[in-house]
């Protein structure tokens, strides 16, 4: 990757998993179209920190513009499955990514992915899942069967990395990732951690032991990356590491933080250590079902504005206390107090069916899988939360869908009803239509389908590899195991 006439994205004959070589001028003109794709990205806030770090140090602002490679096939520019402005699919041509047989073309995908080959208990041992007799040095599940299952419940909602690492497993897969053989090959390092279900799990110690088991995986984790040539090689910045739950990967995070995270928000990080530059937001797993065949329109939905969850909260508890007593007493307001779970999904998914907008305060942290569940209902989200990140947010206008509300004016008396009344029915209508087509960009499922979340993350990713080969490659100009290639 060092040698400056060699582009960082084309593997000299090395072996793929699946035969990339042909594919030199396709994914050149596929990271041009990052870097398009870039030039719309929100740009950085202004107001974070910057790193100390000197590999960390540079402005990523301006690199979806100077990267464009000097290739401009526009061959290539078919093969990708990205979103237009609308956040309408720009449809790739089919017959390009789906040869005559009806397989994948893979070199169709957005972004090219090694993954480690972990000791299973940092995945799937988690899950309970072991290696069969006679295949005990086996890492991975056979997914000739159904895959292990995540646990259900709340766990469900950070089952972010579970979901990740199944569509890597699954070679057939037609994604926007294909994984390789050898990390020299990938854009990315995938680290299959399943972080938020070791949180979930083991965070407490089980007496007589000190420690937590979360605490030991998570030590055997950054001792693990450590030494590994790939992390060595480029400092950890091209590593993908999933601490989707706020509290997961808590004692190794500062330490990891040159990886990319994928997380639910910043909430409970240093702005050092996790920012919108370096890392990717993905949505929560709703809890609700998704609403299949929806029309129940703007007359359909007598209630104005649907309203979940707990009112005393340790934090943010204050702002939600306030909209409560201010709105109990309105006839078109819904209160359910608890979560989906206390209240059955099905009863939850009624309720949020039968309204126009559902309201979406930070709790104690700014995002919630409420949001997500009022999405997939195609409930207008009503979001009150300053400081809240949103998944994909550079591809998708979510003023498109939702309404945001700042904290000051939330808590006037009469702002939020008097808004949310003066919305036409027009203007709700295409709120609902814009909800029904996005809804499939927050499902997890195995197999993954196109453009769901699996893909979407995959995607987001894939936007974040020119600035990572930037700081790659300035860390590496007087780096001398570097000089002369590899
Ligand atoms: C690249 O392609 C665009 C659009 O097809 C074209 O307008 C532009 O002139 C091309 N640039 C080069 C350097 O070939
Ligand atoms: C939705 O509509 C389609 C086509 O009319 C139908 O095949 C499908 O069963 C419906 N799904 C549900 C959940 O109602």
């Amino acid at each position: 990757m060092s040698d400056p006439t060699c582009p960082p994205w084309r593997p000299a004959g090395r072996t793929l998993l699946l035969p990339l070589a042909a594919a030199t001028v396709l994914v050149a003109s596929t990271i041009f179209l990052f870097a398009a794709a870039g030039a719309r990205w929100r740009p950085a806030d202004a107001g974070l920190p910057v790193p100390t770090d000197a590999a960390a140090s540079t402005d990523f602002s301006a690199v979806p513009v100077t990267a464009t490679p000097s290739s401009n096939s526009t061959s290539g520019s078919k093969d990708l499955s990205f979103l237009d402005e609308n956040g309408q699919p720009d449809d790739p041509g089919g017959s390009t990514s789906t040869s005559a047989a009806g397989r994948c073309d893979p070199r169709a995908a957005a972004v090219r992915v090694f993954m480690y080959d972990m000791p299973p208990e940092f995945h799937f041992g988690l899950l309970g899942w072991s290696p069969p007799a006679g295949a005990e040095d086996a890492v991975w599940p056979d997914l000739a069967a159904p895959p292990p299952r995540y646990p259900g419940g709340l766990n469900q909602q950070h089952s972010v990395a579970y979901w990740l690492t199944l569509d890597l497993l699954s070679s057939s897969s037609c994604g926007a990732a294909v994984r390789v053989a050898d990390a020299r090959d990938a854009d990315l390092i995938f680290v299959p951690f399943f972080a938020s279900l070791s949180y979930n799990r083991h965070s407490r110690p089980v007496p007589p032991e000190k420690v937590s088991r979360d605490k030991i995986l998570q030590e055997k984790l950054v001792k693990y990356l450590m030494a590994r040539p790939e992390w060595k090689r480029s400092g950890g910045v091209d590593h993908v590491i999933v601490p989707h739950h706020p509290n997961s990967l808590l004692h190794a995070r500062a330490v990891l933080s040159p990886a990319v995270f994928v997380l639910s928000d910043f909430g409970r990080y240093h702005p050092r250590v996790a920012n919108l530059e370096k890392d990717v937001i993905a949505p929560y797993k709703h809890m609700a079902k998704t609403f299949v065949n929806d029309s129940s329109g703007f007359d359909e939905r007598p209630t104005l504005l649907y309203f979940r969850g707990a009112i005393y909260r340790k934090e943010g508890g204050s702002i939600r206390q306030e909209l409560y007593y201010m709105l109990k007493d309105e006839k078109d307001v819904y209160f359910a107090f608890g979560s989906v779970q206390d209240h059955g999904a099905s009863k939850a998914s009624q309720g949020m069916h039968s309204s126009k907008f559902c309201l979406n305060i930070a709790g104690d942290t700014p995002s919630s899988n409420r949001l997500f569940d009022a999405i997939v209902s195609h409930c207008i989200p009503v979001i009150i939360s300053d400081d809240i990140e949103l998944p994909y947010e550079d591809v998708l206008d979510y003023s498109k869908f939702s309404i945001f509300v700042r904290s000051s004016d939330a808590v006037k008396k009469g702002y939020l009803m008097g808004l949310l009344r003066g919305v036409s029915k027009q203007k709700w209508t295409s709120m609902w239509r814009r909800l029904k087509e996005v809804d499939k960009h927050y499902e997890y499922q195995y197999p993954s389908k196109k453009d769901d979340a699996v893909q979407m993350i995959w995607q987001a990713l894939a936007r974040k590899v020119p600035a990572i080969e930037l700081k790659v490659h300035r860390s590496s100009r007087f780096s001398k195991s570097d000089r002369g290639g590899k």
